[in-house]
C-alpha cells in the first residue's frame, strides 16, 4: 500500500490527474484500525481508519495540516456519520509553520425564528424532546463554512480534498461492528424522526462488513466541489434542507441558510509551567474552562502526589467543580452576552477560587457557587501534523449520536441537534446534564455554549502535542486530565489518552469515573465522603506529539472506539 501511495505522488503530473489520486489510494473495503503510531514526516488521528487514512494521503500528496484536516474532517462525514458532518459545527485551533496561531468557528446558530421560550411548554416545563430530536433540534449547520474558512490556510485544491469523501459516499464503503451496532441501536429514531426513506435503515440487521452508500450525500458533496460554500449554503442543497423542514414543521429558512458565516477568533492562550496552551474560546466553554483548571492545580505538587492517586484526583475534581460553576453562570456567545473572560482567568482569581480548596476534604455544589468578580461585570476530534511544522486540531458535532437523526431530504446528510446545548430554561440540564442560564439562552442567530477544546500545547513556539475529544460535558475535563497526564506525570501519549479517566461538573455533585477506575483510590475519596458513580467510557481523545529532541511524530487513537492513526 505505501508503494501505491508513492506512485500516485509520481504520476500526480496534471491537476485532473492530482483530484483522482486520493481516492486510488483508498481501500474502503480493507482497512484495519491502526491505535498507536511513530512515524517521521505527517500524521493524522481521528474516529475511522478510512478518515485517518484519506488525510494521511493527503500529506503524501504535498498537502500540508490544514488540507489533511479538511479531508478528514469531509471523509469522516461519510464514514463516521455518528459525529462526522457537514450538518453540524465545530471548531479548528492551528499552529502554523510561521508562528501565527488561528482559531476558526464553525458553531451552529439558532434560526432567525428561534426563540428564548420555544422548547417549553404551555404550563413553561422545559420539553427537551424537542430541542434534542428531530427537525426542531437543529441549528444552522457551519461545517462547510468552516472548511472554506480553512481553506485560505490550505495548499491543495478543495477539488482535491474532497473526492476520498465523494468517493466513499458514491461507492460505500465496509462499516466496523461499532457503526453496525450503533446503527441498529438508533433504527427506531431514523424511523421515527424522518419524512422519508434514509441510507441508514435497511429491512436486515446492519452487521460489520456490510456496505454503507449514500448517494444523496455523495450528491450534495459534488455540489460543495463544483460550487464551493454556496453549493451547500444555497441552491439545490438549501433547498433540500428547507424543504425538509416544512415537511418536518423546522424553522430553518433560506434566509438562515444563506447568512451564515464562519468566524475566525483569537484563540485561548495560557501559560503552563513553561508550555504554552492555545486552545478554543467562545462560544466554546472549553478554552476558558480548561485555563481555569490548569491555573488552579499549578501551584500544586500534582506530580509528586502521583497519577490516579486520591491527592490529585481530589484536586483535579474541585478544580473541575469550580470551572463548571462559573461555566453555568457566566459563559454564552460572545456577540450576545458580555463574558468577563479577563476576570474568570486571572491568576488572582484563581488563587481566590482555591482558597476553601483543603486537601482530601470534600468539597461541595451547595457551598461552591459561581466566583464573584468585583463587579462591572457525537462530537468527534481529529489531530493532524505534519512536516513543516503545522498542527492542527478540529473538534466537530452533531452533538448526539447521529444528531436530531434527521436526515435533511434530498441532500442525505444528517442535521445536527444543537439546540439543545442552549440552557433552554434556566437550571434544567441539557442531555450532558449541564445546567444554564440567561448568558447560554436562545436568541435568534446566538451560537449555543460548547465544551468542545481542540488543544495545541507549544514548547519554544513549536508544537509538541496537539489534541481533543468528543464526550459532551467531559471533553474539558478529559482534555484536562490528558494535559496533565503528559505534562506532569510524564505517561505516553497512548497511556494517557487510555488509562481510566473521571469527571466532575458541578452539577450533580459527584465523580463519575469509568468503570476500570483504580478502586483504591474510590474508596478513599468516598471514605472522606464524595459520591462516586461509575459511568459509561468518557471522551475518545485522538492525540499527536512531537518531542522537540525526537525526530518521530506519535500519534494515538482512543481505544475506547474505531480511533485510528495514519501517518508516513
Ligand atoms: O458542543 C458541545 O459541547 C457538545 N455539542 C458536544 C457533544 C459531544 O461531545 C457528543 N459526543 N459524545
Amino acid at each position: 500500500m505505501r508503494f501505491l501511495i508513492l506512485l500516485g505522488i509520481a504520476v500526480c503530473s496534471t491537476y485532473a490527474a492530482c483530484a483522482q489520486e486520493p481516492v486510488a489510494a483508498l481501500r474502503p473495503y480493507n482497512y484495519s484500525i491502526d491505535k498507536d503510531i511513530k512515524v517521521l514526516h505527517g500524521a493524522v488521528v481521528s474516529a475511522h481508519p478510512l478518515a485517518s487514512q484519506a488525510g494521511s494521503i493527503i500529506l503524501q500528496q504535498g498537502g500540508n495540516a490544514v488540507d489533511a484536516a479538511i479531508a478528514t474532517q469531509l471523509a469522516l462525514a461519510v464514514v463516521y456519520p455518528g459525529a462526522g458532518n457537514i450538518g453540524g459545527g465545530g471548531f479548528l485551533v492551528a499552529h502554523l509553520k510561521d508562528g501565527r496561531n488561528i482559531a476558526i468557528d464553525y458553531r451552529e446558530t439558532a434560526p432567525a425564528a428561534a426563540s428564548k421560550d420555544m422548547y417549553l411548554d404551555s404550563l413553561g416545563n422545559a420539553v427537551t424532546t424537542l430541542s434534542q430530536d428531530g427537525h426542531l433540534a437543529a441549528g444552522i449547520p457551519g461545517t462547510v463554512a468552516g472548511l472554506f474558512a480553512a481553506m485560505k490556510y490550505a495548499r491543495l485544491p478543495f477539488a482535491k480534498l474532497i473526492a476520498p469523501a465523494i468517493l466513499l459516499a458514491e461507492k460505500g464503503f465496509a462499516i466496523t461492528t461499532a457503526e453496525a451496532n450503533l446503527l441498529n441501536s438508533y433504527k427506531a429514531d431514523f424511523e421515527r424522526l424522518n419524512t422519508g426513506p434514509t441510507a441508514f435503515v435497511k429491512a436486515q440487521p446492519w452487521q460489520a462488513g456490510d456496505t454503507l452508500i449514500q448517494k444523496d450525500l455523495a450528491h450534495t458533496l459534488t455540489l460543495i466541489r463544483n460550487k464551493g460554500a454556496a453549493g451547500f449554503y444555497q441552491g439545490e442543497t438549501a433547498r433540500n434542507i428547507v424543504a425538509e423542514m416544512r415537511r418536518g414543521k423546522g424553522i430553518i429558512t433560506l434566509k438562515d441558510l444563506q447568512q451564515y458565516k464562519a468566524k475566525e477568533r483569537t484563540p485561548v492562550t495560557f501559560n503552563y509551567k513553561g508550555y504554552t496552551i492555545l486552545t478554543m474560546p467562545l462560544p466554546s466553554s472549553g478554552g476558558i474552562c480548561l485555563q481555569q483548571m490548569m491555573g488552579m492545580v499549578e501551584k500544586y505538587p500534582i506530580a509528586q502526589w502521583g497519577f490516579h492517586s486520591p491527592q490529585a484526583v481530589q484536586l483535579m475534581v474541585e478544580a473541575e467543580r469550580r470551572a463548571y460553576a462559573d461555566r453555568a453562570q457566566y459563559l454564552g456567545d460572545p456577540g450576545f452576552v458580555k463574558v468577563p473572560v479577563a476576570q474568570l482567568t486571572n491568576k488572582k482569581y484563581l488563587a481566590a477560587r482555591m482558597q476553601d480548596f483543603v486537601s482530601m476534604q470534600p468539597g461541595s455544589s451547595d457551598h461552591t457557587k459561581a466566583g464573584v468578580f468585583p463587579q462591572s461585570e457525537e462530537t468527534t476530534h481529529l489531530s493532524v501534523m505534519d512536516a513543516d511544522g503545522n498542527a492542527v486540531a478540529v473538534t466537530t458535532t452533531l452533538n448526539g449520536h447521529y444528531g436530531s437523526r434527521t436526515v435533511a431530504g434530498k441532500a442525505g446528510f444528517l442535521l445536527n441537534n444543537e439546540m439543545d446545548d442552549f440552557s433552554v430554561k434556566p437550571g434544567v440540564p441539557n442531555m450532558y446534564g449541564l445546567v444554564g442560564n440567561a448568558s447560554n439562552a436562545i436568541a435568534p442567530g446566538k451560537r449555543m455554549l460548547s465544551s468542545m477544546t481542540p488543544t495545541i500545547v507549544l514548547q519554544q513556539n513549536q508544537p509538541v502535542y496537539a489534541l481533543g475529544t468528543p464526550g459532551g460535558s467531559t471533553i474539558i475535563t478529559s482534555v484536562f486530565q490528558t494535559l496533565l497526564n503528559v505534562l506532569e506525570f510524564g505517561l505516553s501519549p497512548a497511556d494517557a489518552v487510555n488509562k481510566p479517566k473521571f469527571h466532575h461538573q458541578w452539577m450533580p455533585d459527584l465523580i463519575y469515573v469509568e468503570a476500570s477506575f483504580p478502586d483504591s483510590t474510590v474508596q478513599a475519596l468516598q471514605q472522606i465522603g464524595y459520591k462516586i458513580e461509575k459511568r459509561a467510557p468518557i471522551g475518545r481523545t485522538e492525540i499527536i506529539k512531537r518531542a522537540p529532541a525526537s525526530r518521530y511524530l506519535e500519534a494515538s487513537g482512543d481505544k475506547r472506539g474505531d480511533d485510528s492513526a495514519a501517518g508516513y
